[in-house]
């Protein structure tokens, strides 16, 4: 587990072509004999009489005349879709276009209306009750937005809940539940209650249930999206690195482009119940399937592309911590500022220095300039994306220093560097302007 950041997983994308769904076509993907999950021509319908959508005099009709016509909400619509083993599959779309329908439907918290399903060779669709219990709690695990933690448990017994359920007994469910806590990055926090944890961690709870049991497949719905954008992004990377270490097969539904293109192998986007398009980050973006999708994609032309290392300057003026007060005032004095980044000998960032701090040094006759006595902005990781310090630097602030793992002083990133950043302009906006 490391600071906060963005690195792209050294893992191998499963090769494999890419798929466009014409909507209102029965398309399937390409024939993967070994997917491990595999769902042709599904539906879910809401309503009394979910059938009647079926009938000939409505075949045809947009989800929104068909609610008009029948009364029926046509939550995913012959959705077509293999996942790979090992395969992180995202699933992306507007709020309302059937993601969490879709991933509910997968273990039958949704009862499909019509349709194939299937997952690790069994055909869920036509599993007994007792049957898909069973299903529930060996081979899949899910991680909802809201943790889902129960307040009363400690960590340790939230994280071993899923393994209780099934029966196992006390000393396998301990072991089991304190190395997924492990793996989350949780060790220590053990014997303490939800309640006392971060957002972050509560939400590594959350995941180190799902982990414990050994599932093979993860379903994930939002997990990260309501946390602050930069623990957001820290887990994103973590997760990244865990997925290395597990391979495990995961259904993953965000509605942020930047987090699908960070996690996803293949992307699915949804428009209405509908999957409009199923391909790998690149030719998302690349090559959108239609006008909805290019909409998703114009969003991550800016601000989601370039990093705190891509914006960042050099510092105008450096002062060394043993330079000591007078010589850190002279040079300030020189320079004409009124404040200054600090480092140690070892070019690691300590802070801001600012006259006023050494004027009174040197007054009280102190010839140390203690790190503590600094203004310390947080310094943020190279890799961060420019959208998520938006929130951070304001008119007047000081500019936010960047650091990397060992706290090296990299560079610093000056107010008006993101505002630039911003905005600059949608190539296909210049070409059109043209
Ligand atoms: N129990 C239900 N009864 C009727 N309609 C439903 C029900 N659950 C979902 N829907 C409808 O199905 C459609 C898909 O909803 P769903 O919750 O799957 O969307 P979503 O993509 O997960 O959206 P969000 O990003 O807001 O979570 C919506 O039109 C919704 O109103
Ligand atoms: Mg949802």
């Amino acid at each position: 587990m490391d600071a906060v950041g963005t690195r792209r997983s050294g893992r191998e994308r499963p090769g494999g072509t890419t798929l466009t769904v014409e909507p209102n076509t029965l398309a399937t993907s390409p024939p993967d004999g070994d997917a491990v999950v595999r769902v042709e021509g599904l539906w879910k319908v809401f309503g009394k009489n979910p059938e009647r959508v079926f009938d000939e005099e409505y075949r045809g009709l947009s989800k929104t005349e068909l609610q008009a016509r029948t009364g029926c909400v046509v939550g995913i619509r012959d959705v077509s879709f293999d996942v790979r083993p090992r395969e992180l599959f995202v699933l992306m779309g507007l709020s309302g276009s059937g993601k969490s329908t879709l991933i509910r439907t997968l273990i039958r918290l949704i009862e499909p209306t019509r349709g194939m399903l299937s997952v690790d060779g069994q055909d869920v669709a036509a599993m007994s009750t007792r049957e898909l219990l069973e299903f529930r709690r060996r081979s899949i695990s899910m991680v909802f937005q809201s943790y889902g933690l129960l307040p009363h448990y400690t960590v340790l017994q939230n994280s071993a809940y899923g393994l209780k359920l099934r029966g196992d007994d006390q000393k396998t469910r301990e072991e089991k539940a304190r190395a997924a806590l492990a793996t989350v990055g949780l060790t220590g926090w053990e014997s303490y209650y939800p309640d006392s944890l971060s957002g972050g961690m509560q939400q590594r709870v959350g995941l180190a249930r799902a982990l414990a049991t050994d599932p093979d497949i993860l379903l994930m719905d939002e997990p990260f999206s309501g946390l602050d954008p930069l623990i957001r992004r820290q887990l994103q990377d973590e997760f990244v690195d865990l997925q290395d270490q597990i391979g495990k097969t995961i259904v993953f539904v965000t509605h942020d482009l930047h987090e699908a293109l960070k996690l996803g192998d293949r992307i699915a986007i949804m428009r209405d119940g509908e999957i409009v398009q199923i391909a790998e980050p690149e030719e998302i973006l690349s090559n959108p399937h239609d006008d909805y999708v290019r909409a998703f994609t114009r969003d991550a032309s800016t601000a989601g592309v370039f990093t705190a290392r891509t914006v960042m300057d050099d510092p105008e003026v450096l002062l060394y911590r043993w330079q000591g007060p007078r010589a850190a005032l002279a040079e300030l004095v020189h320079q004409k500022r009124d404040w200054a980044f600090m480092v140690d000998k070892k070019h690691r960032y300590l802070g801001i220095c600012s006259r006023d701090l050494v004027d009174t040094l040197i007054k009280e006759g102190n010839k140390h300039i203690e790190a503590a006595d600094l203004i310390r902005p947080d310094p943020v990781d190279p890799d961060v994306l420019i959208q998520d310090l938006f929130g951070l630097v304001g008119a007047g602030s000081y500019p936010l220093p960047v650091t990397d793992a060992d706290g090296t002083l990299l560079g610093v990133i000056r107010p008006r560097s993101i505002l630039e950043a911003l905005h600059t302009p949608d190539p296909a906006e210049e070409a059109s302007d043209a």
